[in-house]
Order: C-alpha cells, then structure tokens, then sequence
C-alpha cells in the first residue's frame, strides 16, 4: 500500500471542504431556528457512551453497527449511533422536578458501521426533535410539523416530499386480527419494516420463515400490498380493537390538517420503523418520488426513560439526517452560494503604509466587517486582482499622500467609482453602517 493510500478517508466518512461546509451549516441554520421557532431548547451529551446504553434499547439493527470497543480503563464503551438512548439516559437522571412536557433538540454527529450506499454513511449528523412529558397525540402532531417545517424551510414543499405515518399499536391489533401469535409479533414488525425494499416475493418468504400458518401469510401479504385506512375499516369493521386502534392517528391527522399541513401526510401500514422502543405513531419522510432512502424518522417512545432507570414519563420525538436531505437539496438546486465574503480589501502602496493599512483593516474588523489584505509585498495591480479574487466589494487604498493625511481611496470594486474619504469619516459611517450581504 502506497503512503498516499494508507491516509485516505475511511469508507463512509466526510470532508466538508468549504462549499460542504456552507451547505451543512445552511441546513443546521435552518434547522435550529425551526426548533427553536416551536420553543425548544438546545442540548448535547458526549459522543461516547457506555456500550451497554444501546444493547437491547435500540434494538438488533443498530447494535450489529457499532463502534464499539474497550478503553483503556477496560470500560465497554460505543460511539453514539443515535441519540434518543443519550436523551433518555439524561433526563433520567435530571427529569424529576423539571416542568413538563420537555422540548429539547439537538444536532450530534452519530456513528453506524453500515454498508455505505447513497443514502447511507458511516457518520452523519441528525437533527433530533423530542417532547418529553406529554402523552397526548397534540404531542406527536408536534412533533411531526417541526420535521415538515425543518424540511420546507430549505425550500422543499408537497410536491417534494411525504410524511408516511403509522401507528405500532393500530400494527399489532392488525396482527393479533389476522392470526399472528403474539410470540411472533416482533419478528413480523422486522419483516414488515423490509417489506417496501424486499418486495412482495421476499416479503412472503420472510413471514413464511416466521412459521405462520399460510392463511395467516396470506392475509399479511393483501395488508401489506394494500394498507389503506379504506381497506382497513373495511376488513375490520368487526374488530373493536382495530377500529379503536385507527383513533389518534385521525386526531393526530385532524391537528396537522388545522395547521396546514394535511398534503405531507400519508398512512402506510408498512411504516414501524426498525428501532425498538417504539411504543405509538410512528412516522418517516420520504422524497415523493422514492428514489432515496428516509430523510427522516421518528415516533412515540413510553418507556425508553423508565428502562434506563429514570421516571416514567411519555415521550415523542424524531430523528432527521442530512444525508438524503443534502441530496434531495443538491438535486433541486436549493444549495446556497458558498464565495467567501469580504466587504474590504486594504491595499497599500508601499511597506511604510503597511501599519496604517492594518491598524484600519482592525477597526473596520472591530466594527463588525469581514476585512483582507495581501499578506506578501506585492504592487497595487497585483493587489487589486487579488481583492477582485476574493470577492471584495470595496478597496481601501493607502498610499504616501493619504496616510500623511489620514485619509484613504476607497474603490468599489464592482462599478469601479472611487472616493478619497478621511479615515476618521470612513470609520464613522462605517460603524454605523452594517455592511450588506454578509454571512452571519
Ligand atoms: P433512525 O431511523 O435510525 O432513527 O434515523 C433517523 C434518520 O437518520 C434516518 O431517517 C436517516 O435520514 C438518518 N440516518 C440514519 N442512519 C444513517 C446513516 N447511516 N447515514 C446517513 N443517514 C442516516 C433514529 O436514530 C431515532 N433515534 C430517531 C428518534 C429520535 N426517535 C425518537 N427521537
């Protein structure tokens, strides 16, 4: 192996070159005025955690990718995969005698040992939105809006994308319906969760080697092909369960129609996500056109906190990645231009204007301006090309005959109109002044 190839990038991780990063931090903007919008606030925790944390709390899927390894105090520890477990670890110690419900979110960059695929990465960053305290479906309606607003607001709309949602209690009274003994539900949920990507002959056969009767299979297959609330309360019209088990999901549809947002939502069935402590709806967001893997998913998850040692205390929340969304902006043409900005290029003819150029380079910096110069000797023409470069809006040009009189050229560099101002009036209106355009 060459020098070069042994310090490559690890499969599944990022650079964020510059333009990378303009995007990312574009999303993280948006995404943390979004929250914050709903009232929640910001928290973090350590991207360490015991290994323990994860076993059996986030189920068979994330466990077999992760991180995981002994330090060198002989603890088992795991980088985080995902940071509902976190959550639930840090509330457990502090929820008591706080005010409910919580609303908290965060933006960890997580961990998965997965095949890299489109979609799929070994790190990624996730924006997760959670309600703790609050068990009714208000709460799970929340939730899912600030996932719909977190996406349009980066300019995506209906035609974009689509909130599939379901409902873990409404899966099992369907399958305690259709004959399949409780033993048997976790791993029908496993299969179901597939059932989109396995397609129907795969599908089958998973709920064959599930060893249910092939009646029962049957009934599973027509389901899972058609899912409808329609065929639903059509099949099960005499099955008091399932019926009552359809009820908050028309709550919860009924709040988000109030609120706008009735064109993201559709039920599916086969939506019961792969982590397993969900306990209620559940939801995902997918492109409309199916193209890519979920933007988004989340649920209702009652006795996370409880199972880590804390109260018992209802909670709602969701996970949302920027993978597929970067993805889905890239293809759109909704990424934002990442040129650095630069109100000021100081240029200086000669070396002994050189500290009067800086000195006024630190003001204008003091005074909330992005400010460069050449940072090697070099003449005025070479200076200018480099401020055009960099994309500088104005030139502030310092020569022999304005700094014996406090004063400086300044160019805009864009219509080429210059102007000798004093430094003492350039700083005044310069100050009170905000430059425009500026990235925040
Ligand atoms: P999750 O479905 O495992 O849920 O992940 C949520 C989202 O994170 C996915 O829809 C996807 O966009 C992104 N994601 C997951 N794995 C990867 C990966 N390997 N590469 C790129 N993106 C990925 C959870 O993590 C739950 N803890 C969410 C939650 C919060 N539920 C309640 N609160």
């Amino acid at each position: 192996m060459s020098a070069a190839t042994s310090f490559s990038r690890l499969p599944g991780f990022r650079d964020f070159v510059p333009e990378d990063l303009a995007l990312r931090s574009h999303v993280f903007g948006t995404w943390r005025r979004v929250a914050r919008s709903y009232g929640f606030g910001e928290y973090d925790g350590p991207p360490l955690e015991p290994l323990g944390l994860y076993v059996e709390k986030s189920g068979e899927e994330i466990v077999g990718q992760l991180y995981a390894f002994t330090d060198k105090g002989g603890r088992e520890v795991a980088l985080r995969p995902e940071m509902t477990p976190t959550l639930a670890r840090m509330l457990a110690e502090r929820s008591r005698g706080m005010p409910k419900p919580i609303r908290w979110f965060s933006i960890p960059q997580l961990f998965r040992y997965e095949r890299s695929q489109r979609g799929r990465l070994r790190e990624h960053f996730q924006l997760n939105v959670d309600i703790v305290g609050e068990s009714g479906v208000a709460a799970d309606a929340e939730v899912l809006a600030v996932a719909v607003d977190a996406v349009r607001c980066l300019g995506l709309g209906e035609d974009d994308f689509v909130a599939r949602v379901n409902d873990r209690r409404l899966v099992s009274a369907v399958l305690t319906a259709a004959g399949v003994p409780a033993g048997a539900h976790a791993g029908c949920l496993a299969v179901i969760d597939k059932a989109g990507r396995a397609g129907p002959e795969r599908t089958r056969a998973g709920l064959d080697a599930l060893g249910l009767s092939p009646g029962v299979v049957e009934v599973l297959a027509e389901l899972i092909a058609d899912g409808s609330p329609e065929h639903l309360a059509e099949r099960f019209r005499d099955t008091p369960r399932v019926m009552d088990a359809m009820r908050p999901l028309q709550e919860h549809r009924s709040i988000l129609e109030a609120m706008g947002l009735g064109g993201f939502l559709h039920f599916d069935l086969t939506v019961v996500r792969g982590l397993a402590y969900y306990t209620g709806i559940v939801f995902e967001l997918f492109d409309r056109a199916g193209e890519l893997r979920a933007i988004c998913g989340g649920g209702r998850y009652d006795r996370l906190l409880e199972l880590v040692g804390g109260e018992r205390l209802s909670a709602v929340g969701f996970g949302m990645g920027d993978v597929v969304l970067g993805e889905l902006l890239r293809d759109r043409g909704l990424v934002p231009g990442s040129a650095p900005s630069c109100d000021y290029y100081v240029v200086w003819v000669g070396p002994d204007q050189r500290a009067a150029g800086l000195e006024i380079g630190s003001r204008l910096r003091a005074a909330g301006h992005s400010v460069m110069y050449s940072l090697r000797p070099q003449g005025v023409g070479k200076q200018l090309k480099a401020a055009n470069r960099a994309g500088a809006r104005r030139a502030v040009i310092i020569g022999p005959d304005e700094a014996a009189a406090a004063s400086a050229t300044v160019r805009d560099l864009a219509t080429g109109s210059q102007e000798t101002k004093t430094l003492r009036s350039l700083l005044e209106r310069e100050t009170k002044t905000p430059a425009a355009g500026r990235n925040p």
